[in-house]
C-alpha cells in the first residue's frame, strides 16, 4: 500500500541499524511496532523470528496487523467449504477470495457515497471509486460481515478477508495518493475491476498481540525487548487521509461530512501531529517504556527537532543516531495524475540503549 510514511524501502537499513546496536546482547525475542501503518515493520520482523506486538490508533491499521501479525497458522474456512461447493482443501484461501470476486455487486454504502452511483452529472457526487468497483467492495464487504456474524467463519479468517479487502480497494482508488481529494475523472488504475488477490500469510509458531489503541495509554501495559516507533513527522493527520478505508473496514454507516465524505475523527485525532502536544507526548511515551532498547524513526522535516528528540532519548541511557539519506515520493496533486516529485530527505533512527 502507498502510505504516507510507509517504511517498506527502509527495512533493510531498519534492519541494519538494530542489529547492530542489539548485537551481543543476550537474545532478544519480543519486538514492539508501537505506530504499525501498514504492518511492514512488523511483518519484516515477524519474518525474523520474532515475538511482535502491534499497534495503531487506526482499525484499518489494526486489520492489516491481525492479518499479516497476529495469523500464523493456515485457515481452514471449514464452515464455507459446503456453501461454497469446495471439495479440496489446497490453497483454500485463494478460492474464497475467487468466490467473492464472483458475487454480485450491490449498491450499498461505498456505492452510494464514494461513488457517481445514481447520481446525475449535474449532482455533486464523490468519485473515488468505479461504480462497478464500489458495488463489488459494498457486496464483498456484506459478504464477510455476514458470515462472521453467522459464525460461518473464525476471527482469524474474518481479518484475512478484510484485508485482502482493505488492500485491494486501495489499488483501485480514483486518488492521487491518499482520501484526502479524489480525482475528477477515472484514472486508468481506477479503471481496473477490483480483484481479491489474497494477502501475504506469514506463518510460524509464535502467538503475537495486536491493538487498537493511543500509543500512550498501551505503552503502560506492555513489556518489550525492542521498541520501534515510527509516529507521524508532521500535522497531516492519517484519519483525515485515510477516511474512506477505515469507513470500508469498519463499515459503520457513518455520517459523511463534506466533498470529501469524511467521518467524524475526533476521537482519532493524533497529539504526534501537533506542534503544541508531540514534545510532551513524546516525553511521556520515552518515559513510560518498558523496553531494552528504543528505536525511532523520524527525519529533518518533522516536528521535533533531532535536538529535541536526543535530549528526550537521553534520559533513558545511552543515545546514537543513524541517518540515510531518503529519496521521498510525492504525488504531485495540480496534475490530478500518480505524477511524481521526488525530495530529498534525511531519515534518522535515532535509538536509546536503556539503563
Ligand atoms: C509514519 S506512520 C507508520 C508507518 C509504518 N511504519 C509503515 O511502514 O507503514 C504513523 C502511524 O501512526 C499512527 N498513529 C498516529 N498517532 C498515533 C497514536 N497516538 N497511537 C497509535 N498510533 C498512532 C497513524 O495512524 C499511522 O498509521
Amino acid at each position: 500500500m502507498n502510505y504516507i510514511g510507509s517504511k517498506y524501502s527502509l527495512l533493510q537499513f531498519l534492519d541494519e541499524c538494530i542489529s547492530e546496536v542489539t548485537k551481543g546482547s543476550e537474545e532478544n525475542k519480543v519486538f514492539c511496532d508501537l505506530f504499525s501503518g501498514t504492518a511492514n515493520v512488523g511483518k519484516y520482523f515477524k519474518k525474523k523470528g520474532f515475538q511482535i506486538i502491534a499497534n495503531d490508533l487506526q482499525y484499518y491499521s489494526y486489520v492489516l496487523c491481525k492479518q499479516y501479525i497476529d495469523n500464523h497458522k493456515p485457515l481452514l474456512f471449514n464452515n464455507i467449504k459446503e456453501e461454497l461447493s469446495i471439495t479440496e482443501d489446497e490453497n483454500i484461501k485463494d478460492k474464497v477470495c475467487s468466490y467473492l470476486d464472483t458475487i454480485d455487486g450491490v449498491e450499498g454504502f461505498v456505492y452510494n457515497n464514494f461513488c457517481k452511483g445514481k447520481h446525475t452529472e449535474n449532482e455533486e457526487y464523490r468519485l473515488y471509486f468505479s461504480d462497478e468497483n464500489g458495488a463489488k467492495c459494498d457486496a464483498i464487504r456484506q459478504k464477510i460481515e455476514h458470515w462472521h456474524k453467522e459464525r460461518k467463519i473464525t476471527n482469524n479468517e474474518y481479518y484475512f478477508l478484510l484485508a485482502t479487502l482493505i488492500e485491494n480497494i486501495d489499488k483501485v482508488a480514483n486518488t492521487a495518493s491518499v482520501y484526502g481529494a479524489f480525482l475528477k475523472k477515472i484514472k486508468s488504475s481506477a479503471q481496473k475491476t477490483l480483484t481479491m488477490k489474497p494477502a501475504e500469510m506469514i506463518y510460524n509458531d509464535k502467538e503475537h498481540f495486536v491493538y487498537n489503541e493511543d500509543a500512550n495509554k498501551l505503552i503502560r501495559k506492555i513489556k518489550t525487548d525492542i521498541l520501534y516507533l515510527d509516529p507521524p513527522y508532521n500535522q497531516r493527520q492519517y484519519s483525515a487521509n485515510y477516511h474512506v478505508l477505515e469507513t470500508i473496514a469498519k463499515y459503520d454507516n457513518p455520517l459523511l461530512k463534506g466533498k470529501t465524505g469524511m467521518r467524524d475523527y475526533s476521537q482519532q485525532k493524533s497529539d504526534y501531529c501537533n506542534k503544541r502536544k508531540v514534545k510532551e507526548v513524546f516525553n511521556d511515551l520515552i518515559m513510560n517504556a518498558n523496553a531494552k532498547y528504543i528505536f525511532l524513526s523520524y527525519n529533518n522535516e518533522g516536528l521535533m527537532s533531532f535536538e529535541e528528540i536526543k535530549q528526550i532519548m537521553s534520559k533513558r541511557g545511552k543515545y546514537g543516531c543513524f541517518s540515510k539519506q531518503y529519496n521521498r515520493f510525492k504525488a504531485d496533486k495540480e496534475s490530478e495524475t500518480r505524477h511524481i516529485k521526488t525530495n530529498i530527505t534525511t531519515e534518522y533512527l535515532h535509538y536509546v540503549i536503556c539503563e
